[in-house]
């Protein structure tokens, strides 16, 4: 029976992951479902997946369901059997009645006992299938390490790349960034631009090693990131990454993730040098507005703001925006940066953009090329000795365009 129902659950437990997943899709992605009108999809989705796990169940209980009858049926056939014997024997006068009733009562413990045991093991079968996954869960080992004797205290933001190859998985056939040198000083405003899966992205996860090189290094304050404690290069490190989110909770406890020590003042100037004090103070509740979960009443910009705020909070060293004013108006985007320049002057930025007019004012710039710095310098001499940035640049001065698009008017000239 065991044997049987073993095989059921382990089956089981991992049909609950499509169930949880497709519930889970579902809630935080509502209004892509509903804007692509997919709902009766999705609940066939959820209904196929509850199915799945019914049947399973159902399996796995039929074949432990007999256990309780067969337990019953061997105690009364016990009780039988010794009332039988123990009958005829008091009959011939072998056996007293208290000494049957305590024959009963001995039997009965046993035997309740027993049944009590074979549930366990059921029990135990349930168990076994759900440790085995939680412990693959515990023991998975996350491949970054701090050293064994950690440098805590972050000296600036210096940041140097250095021969630096990276891949994502070791049987990737190409490196994502292959032979980085660079040397960003402190207090720098560096921009980073360059086209979709340019690597951008990735070069800038290294700064706060969220991955760990392939070849070569990366450091920070003059010291490799892989001799920092995590936490500490973290902290100094701050990152408003591209696909970012808040939480459900006030304005200020959003705020104070960055910083949880942080007080009402300190809030109040990051949200400034971000402008997002601007929307917040014409809130009904300021600062003390609910979120909902995934910033869901907020607009697109409005969250980035405050998504900048809260990284600002942390006080870092080195600051990187991962495209995260692109849902900002333009203006509003030049004032951020101005804030920047006049207020943390001692802080590096990386500003990762789509717009020239987000980077054009970064005292260099790097131009991004399928992994490869294509370019890196001022604006003005990008615009003078870079094919790829002069192209952007004159799309985006003459009427609108994007990176890619001009990328696409370039490759058309080449075509022709
Ligand atoms: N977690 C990951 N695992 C495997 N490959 C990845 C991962 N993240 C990115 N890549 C790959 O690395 C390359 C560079 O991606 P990256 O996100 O750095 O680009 P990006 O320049 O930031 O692009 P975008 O402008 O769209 O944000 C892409 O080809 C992408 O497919
Ligand atoms: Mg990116």
């Amino acid at each position: 029976m065991i044997r049987r129902a073993t095989g059921y659950f382990r089956a089981a437990f991992p049909k609950y992951d499509d169930l949880n997943e497709s519930v889970q899709e579902n809630v935080s992605a509502i209004r892509v479902v509903k804007a692509f009108v997919r709902e009766d999809e999705e609940i066939n989705k959820f209904k196929k997946a509850s199915d799945a796990i019914y049947k399973i169940f159902c399996k796995a209980e039929g074949a432990t369901v007999y256990q309780f009858p067969a337990m019953m049926l061997t105690i009364y056939s016990c009780i039988l059997l010794i009332s039988w014997v123990g009958a005829k024997l008091i009959v011939t006068n072998s056996l007293t009645t208290g000494e049957l009733m305590s024959l009963l009562a001995y039997c009965m413990n046993i035997l309740i006992s027993l049944m009590i045991l074979s549930m366990m093991f059921i029990m135990i079968t349930m168990g076994s299938a759900s440790v085995s996954r939680i412990y693959e869960v515990l023991t998975e080992e996350s491949e970054i390490h701090n050293p064994e004797n950690p440098i805590y205290e972050i000296k600036d933001g210096d940041i140097v790349f250095d021969h630096v190859n990276f891949q994502y998985s070791a049987d990737a056939d190409e490196p994502v960034l292959k032979d980085i040198n660079l040397h960003i000083k402190s207090g720098e405003t560096i921009g980073i631009i360059g086209s979709t899966g340019s690597a951008k992205t990735s070069l800038v996860n290294l700064i706060s090693r969220l991955y760990d090189v392939t070849e070569g290094s990366v450091q920070v304050g003059g010291v490799d990131v892989r001799d920092y404690d995590c936490d500490s290069l973290r902290n100094a490190v701050s990152v408003v990454l591209q696909s970012n989110t808040l939480f459900s909770g006030t304005i200020y406890e959003n705020l104070r993730w960055g910083n949880e020590n942080a007080t009402d003042e300190e809030c109040r100037k990051a949200c400034e040098l971000a402008c997002a004090s601007e929307f917040i103070d014409k809130m009904p509740e300021g600062y003390n507005t609910h979120i909902e979960q995934g910033g869901a009443n907020v607009s697109g910009g409005q969250k980035q703001r405050l998504c900048i705020a809260r990284a600002l909070l942390k006080n870092p060293k080195v600051l990187i925006l991962d495209d995260s004013t692109s849902a900002v108006d333009t203006t509003t985007d030049a004032k951020i940066r101005k804030a920047f320049r006049e207020l943390i002057p001692g802080t590096t930025k990386l500003i990762i953009a789509q717009r020239i007019s987000s980077v054009m004012d970064a005292d260099r710039i790097i131009v991004m090329e399928d992994g490869q710095i294509n370019g890196f310098g001022t604006h003005d001499e990008l615009v003078a000795n870079n094919k790829i940035y002069r192209e952007v640049y004159e799309s985006q001065t003459s009427g609108g365009g994007d990176f890619d698009e001009a990328k696409g008017v370039d490759a058309g000239k080449e075509g022709r």
